[in-house]
């Protein structure tokens, strides 16, 4: 089955301005009377959650497994006239950062879930070596025991339209 990491654009639908203003003042409340000038986001996707930090002043790194991802982030950064340093890499093996430190190293978009917990573990380490001295890890992730509690095992977002198709879009 394709993944929808192949599909870049379509993962992106659910995206708008609101949105992205929505993540910039998360950042802003994330940054508060902490001192973080660098970040390195190690599933990065399109950047979707992490761009907007760029314009608080952070320089933004980010690697993904998904070169599909990072092809449509890198022309998300362009586009913005934004500065991002993008690298193919899988989580669970980060030496493409080696030799670099970060205030803050984190795994946006509920990532780790796609690992097994053993890996969970080896990924924490790895991103871990990455932190600069009184530097932050951070992730986002999704509230398990709430999913399991309601057992809601759909969620479907508004239709999209792209020229005259509909799409909908359904997480499950
Ligand atoms: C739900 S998306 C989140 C993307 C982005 N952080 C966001 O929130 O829009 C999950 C991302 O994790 C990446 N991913 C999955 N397994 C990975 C791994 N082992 N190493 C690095 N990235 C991985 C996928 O390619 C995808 O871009």
């Amino acid at each position: 089955m394709a993944s929808l990491y192949d599909s870049a654009d379509i993962y992106d639908l659910i995206e708008n301005q609101e949105r992205y203003d929505a993540y910039k003042e998360h950042w802003k409340s994330v940054l508060e009377n902490k001192n973080i000038k660098s970040m390195l986001d190690v599933s990065i996707g399109t950047g979707s959650v992490t761009l907007p930090i760029t314009e608080l002043g952070v320089s933004l790194s980010g690697s993904d497994l998904s070169e599909t991802m990072l092809d449509r982030c890198r022309k998300k950064a362009s586009d913005r006239d934004m500065s991002v340093e993008l690298k193919n890499s899988d989580f669970r093996d980060l030496k493409c950062w080696h030799g670099n430190k970060y205030d803050m190293v984190a795994s946006t978009g509920n990532s780790l879930a796609y690992v097994s917990n053993e890996d969970v573990l080896k990924t924490l380490e790895q991103m871990d070596a990455l932190v600069s001295d009184k530097g932050y890890l951070y992730f986002d992730l999704r509230n398990w025991d709430k999913i399991l509690k309601e057992r809601n095992r759909f969620l479907l977002y508004n239709p999209f339209f792209v020229d005259d198709t509909r799409v909908n879009l359904v997480q499950v």
